[in-house]
This record gives structure tokens, C-alpha cells and sequence, in this order.
């Protein structure tokens, strides 16, 4: 993940070529209820961030130019159409086709998953950098101010442009588990 990034903007046919590769990215029952909100404009870069860092706030945001990132995607997804989808007859007898609350992994955030992966693939196979990070708060307002249905819901947001040098998040300072931590062949 990459948290600082130039203003210089990405071809739109990069853009096109990042969202065509995440609407091939898997959907359970191939329910492909994914959209993506794309904001690749300056100025609907700026809206998105006067939405969700106010003026205010940003003197102690500690990530100031991930807010010079070209290109934001916003995946949304529609947990309804699931329903939908496992109610006809092909997937009727797995009974997810009776509400939300019938599914014991939500696939519609598992799918959105896959393809924030593809998006964050993507980015970097065209030497670009990318952070997912999430909206915590924000979903309804982002929602608001750009017109999304009030059935889908926001994985986060994924901004995507070139990359600078940058101070690393604290996350990273723990490191990955090693394979011998966390595979467990033909046991736990
Ligand atoms: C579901 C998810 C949510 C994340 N949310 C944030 C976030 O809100 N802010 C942020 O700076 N990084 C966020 N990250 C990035 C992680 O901190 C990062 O992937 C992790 O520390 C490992 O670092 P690396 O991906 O650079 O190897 C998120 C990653 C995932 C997968």
C-alpha cells in the first residue's frame, strides 16, 4: 500500500483497463452486483475529500499527500441482489435466498474483496501505487454526496496514482507471519 503519491494524473485509458480487470474479478453465483464509483476529476477528488478530511482536520491527517492521489475508486455493493440472485431456482435449495441474515459469510463483501484485490494487482503491474483504506464513518455521506442508491454499501475507497517516497504506516512495522506460522497441513 502507498500513502503518498504525485498529482500527476493516469491516462483514462489505465483508468479503463484497472475497471475492466476488477469486473472480471469473481462473484458468487456470478451475481456481479458491483459498481464502482470513479472519481478521476480534480475536482471530484476534492468534493470526496472536503466530504470526508474537512479543511480542519487536515493539519494533523498524517498521510497530506494521499490527498494528491488522481484517482479515487469507490467499490459499492448490493447485498439485496444476493438475496435475489440465491433465491431462483438454480441456488433455491441453499435457502440464502431468504434474507441477509441467512448468510453466514456475506460473499457480496467477499466479491468486493476480490476485486479491490484486482484493482490494487492492477495498479501496480502499471507501476502505480495504491492503498485501500477504509471510510469508516463516512459511507453515508459519501453516499449522499454523490448520489449512490441507499441498498449498496461502501467496501472503502481505493486511491490509485504514482508514487512518491513516503514515511511508513506503523502497520507495517509488525511483519507477516511466516508460512510456518500459518499453514497447517493436513492438521492444525
Ligand atoms: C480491509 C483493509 C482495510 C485497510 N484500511 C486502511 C486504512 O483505513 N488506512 C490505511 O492507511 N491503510 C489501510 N489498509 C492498509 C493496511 O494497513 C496494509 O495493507 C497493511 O498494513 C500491510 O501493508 P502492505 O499492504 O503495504 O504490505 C487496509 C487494508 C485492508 C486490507
Amino acid at each position: 500500500m502507498c500513502r503518498a503519491f504525485s498529482d500527476r494524473e493516469i491516462e483514462a485509458s489505465t483508468i479503463d483497463a484497472l475497471l475492466e480487470q476488477a469486473r472480471r474479478a469473481p462473484s458468487a453465483g456470478n451475481t456481479a452486483a458491483l459498481d464502482f464509483l470513479v472519481l478521476a476529476s480534480r475536482e471530484d477528488v476534492a468534493i470526496y475529500w472536503d466530504t470526508t478530511l474537512p479543511a480542519a482536520r487536515r493539519a494533523t491527517f498524517p498521510w497530506p499527500r494521499l490527498l494528491d492521489a488522481p484517482l479515487l475508486i469507490i467499490p459499492w455493493v448490493d447485498p439485496e441482489a444476493y438475496v435475489k440472485r440465491y433465491a431462483r431456482t438454480d441456488k433455491a435449495h441453499t435457502g440464502l435466498g431468504s434474507g441477509e441474515s441467512e448468510w453466514t459469510v456475506p460473499y457480496w463483501f467477499v466479491d468486493g474483496g476480490a476485486a479491490v484485490m484486482t484493482l490494487l494487482h492492477g495498479a501496480v503491474d502499471a507501476e502505480l501505487g495504491a492503498l485501500f483504506f477504509g471510510l469508516f464513518g463516512d459511507e453515508d455521506a459519501v453516499r449522499t454526496k454523490f448520489g449512490v442508491p441507499a441498498r449498496l454499501r461502501a467496501l472503502g475507497c481505493v486511491a490509485i496514482g504514482h508514487p512518491l517516497p513516503e514515511r511508513k504506516s506503523s502497520s507495517v512495522s509488525t511483519p507477516r507471519p511466516t508460512l510456518d506460522q500459518i499453514v497447517h497441513r493436513g492438521r492444525w
